[in-house]
């Protein structure tokens, strides 16, 4: 198959909520993985973002989304990977719908929900019910499932006939017959283990699939929640120039670990606690990302 040159890559220290250092109308495509509100690993960012309950969580995510707004090109795609949560409060076990609410709360911004995806991850553990075992009614559906939600800024991208980028970047119709269905069934989840301990990244597969189907070569691709960099890695690889964002010092180890495993070179100024930089050298291959 024909791979396009390298893209470019960079990694800015930031917060996703103001996307300092990223232009207006300089962004053709976001593929992000937030935190998950009423997750408990993700408490404690929450807590230091200034979110200490369910509707303050949803607010941080809404502001991002309204910068990915800010900085997408007309007709450029956001593409948000985010599932639900189960926890109890005050004595009760609920579900916490962070799907839907995102849904919402970037319509309300003004982008234009399209149609999305389930992604079904294969459980480890098929047998893993909750609830009341084998007496109705107090059983629980397990969640196996994470959502993939589609959005546009405004109308359809436009290109001029026979765009050379365009051309370039088509897909077979096998690809296209089992990427644009709506439940993806064959792809596995990421492998979890990072320097700063479970990473929560997505698979390589999902995040070059989402680069392939909404991005032309050339393009760039931002993640405003960038973790270990799979978004960065995918749309690197495909051709097209990305931009990473991530607010957590202590993801860089991560960051820069995984960056380098998979062959960014990354510059001095990448080292230092301010903005990060990571130049992929043209025509040099990355290495794929090991799966779980
Ligand atoms: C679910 S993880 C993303 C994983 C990523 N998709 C990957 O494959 O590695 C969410 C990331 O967002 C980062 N984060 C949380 N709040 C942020 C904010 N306000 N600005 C930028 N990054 C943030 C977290 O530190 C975490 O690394």
């Amino acid at each position: 198959m024909r791979r396009p040159p390298l893209g470019s890559v960079r990694l800015i220290h930031g917060d996703a909520r103001k996307l300092n250092g990223i232009a207006s109308g300089t962004v053709h495509l976001v593929v992000t993985s937030p935190p998950y509100p009423m997750i408990p690993q993700w408490d404690g960012l929450f807590r230091a973002l200034g979110a200490t309950d369910y509707p303050g969580m949803l607010r941080v995510l809404a502001d991002a989304w309204a910068e990915c707004q800010r900085v997408l090109v007309p007709g450029g795609i956001l593409a948000v990977n985010i599932g639900d949560a189960l926890r109890s409060a005050d004595g009760e076990f609920r579900l916490w719908p962070n799907p839907a609410e995102t849904f919402v709360s970037a319509t309300r911004l003004g982008l234009v929900p399209l149609p999305y995806i389930l992604w079904k991850k294969p459980t480890n553990r098929p047998n893993a019910f909750l609830g009341s075992g084998f007496l109705p009614p107090n059983a629980y559906v397990t969640l196996d499932c994470e959502y993939v939600l589609l959005f546009r800024k405004g109308k359809l991208r436009r290109f001029p006939t026979h765009d050379a980028a365009r051309l370039a970047s088509r897909f077979s119709r096998e690809e296209r017959d089992r990427w644009f269905s709506q439940v993806w069934t064959d792809i596995r989840g990421a492998r979890q283990d990072s320097p700063r301990g479970r990473s929560a990244a997505f698979p390589p597969e999902l995040a070059e699939r989402l680069v392939r189907m909404f991005s032309v070569e050339g393009d760039t691709v931002l993640d405003p929640f960038a973790g270990t960099g799979t978004t960065l890695w995918a749309a690197s690889r495909w051709g097209r120039d990305a931009i990473g964002v991530e607010w957590d010092r202590g993801a860089y180890g991560a960051l820069e670990a995984s960056a380098l495993a998979r062959g960014f070179t990354l510059s001095a100024r990448a080292r230092g606690p301010k903005g990060m930089k990571a130049r992929v050298g043209r025509g040099v291959r990355s290495p794929r990302p090991r799966r779980a």
